[in-house]
């Protein structure tokens, strides 16, 4: 009887990042992602920015949207740097250039990559536009703005218990930040190549 390992990597306790790889090591064919890799140490911990003063949010609000943040470890995905390497003390929460891979590959011989967003209340490179209502939902419902479903590679489902006031308060504390300019890669369909690096999440097995 063949023996299995099987790895589950939880993605709601972080760090996650696992698996690093790079535009370079992805061919159209025959690409496995486990060919080529190492082995990254976990993501670095950092304190969440300090919103600005608000005239539309209460400081108790701010005060538990940034301890929720924190706790949650949105900037380990969503921060140049803290996915590999050090992270950006300019770029805390505006958005990834790495993007993730979810995969399994006994299903998705190349999988779609996806850049944790910028989000900083810039206009056009952040989350300026989005309503309150819009941001609750994606935190607790995985629902981009496109109203399409995202990859359960942001940890939606594991949020999705989330009290409302909670994910308000995450949202007016998203949305006191100050506004980062930085526009990152986007998303990598699955079949496609990816021009910026990217890390893989996922389940693996070893046989
Ligand atoms: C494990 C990595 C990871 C963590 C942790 C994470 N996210 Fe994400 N997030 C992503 C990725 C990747 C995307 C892009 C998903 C897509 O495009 O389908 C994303 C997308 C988003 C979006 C949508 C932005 C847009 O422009 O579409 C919002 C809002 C968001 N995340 C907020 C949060 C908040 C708030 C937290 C913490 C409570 C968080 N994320 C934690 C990886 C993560």
């Amino acid at each position: 009887m063949k023996s299995i390992t099987r790895f589950v990597l939880s993605l709601a306790s972080l760090p996650v990042a696992l698996v690093m790889s790079s535009c370079e090591t992805s061919t159209s064919t025959g690409y496995n992602p486990l060919d080529d890799f190492e082995q990254l140490s976990p993501a670095t911990i950092f304190a969440s920015p300090e919103p600005l003063p608000s005239a539309s949010y209460s400081p108790e609000q701010l005060t538990r949207g940034r301890y929720m943040v924190g706790l949650l470890g949105c900037g380990s995905c969503h921060t140049d740097g803290a996915l590999v390497g050090d992270p950006n003390p300019s770029r805390l929460l505006a958005g990834s250039g790495t993007g993730i891979a979810y995969s399994s590959p006994f299903v998705d011989a190349n999988p779609g990559i996806v850049y944790p967003a910028n989000l900083t209340p810039d206009m056009e490179t952040g989350l300026g536009g989005w309503t309150m209502e819009r941001l609750v939902t994606m935190i607790r419902i995985g629902t981009t703005e496109h109203s399409t479903s995202s990859l359960p590679v942001m940890p939606w489902p594991a949020y999705s218990s989330i009290t409302y006031d909670d994910a308000l308060s995450i949202a007016a504390y998203l949305k006191s930040l100050p506004p980062v300019v930085h526009r990152v890669p986007s998303n990598v369909r699955r079949g496609e190549r990816a021009n910026a690096p990217f890390v893989h999440f996922g389940v693996y097995q070893s046989r």
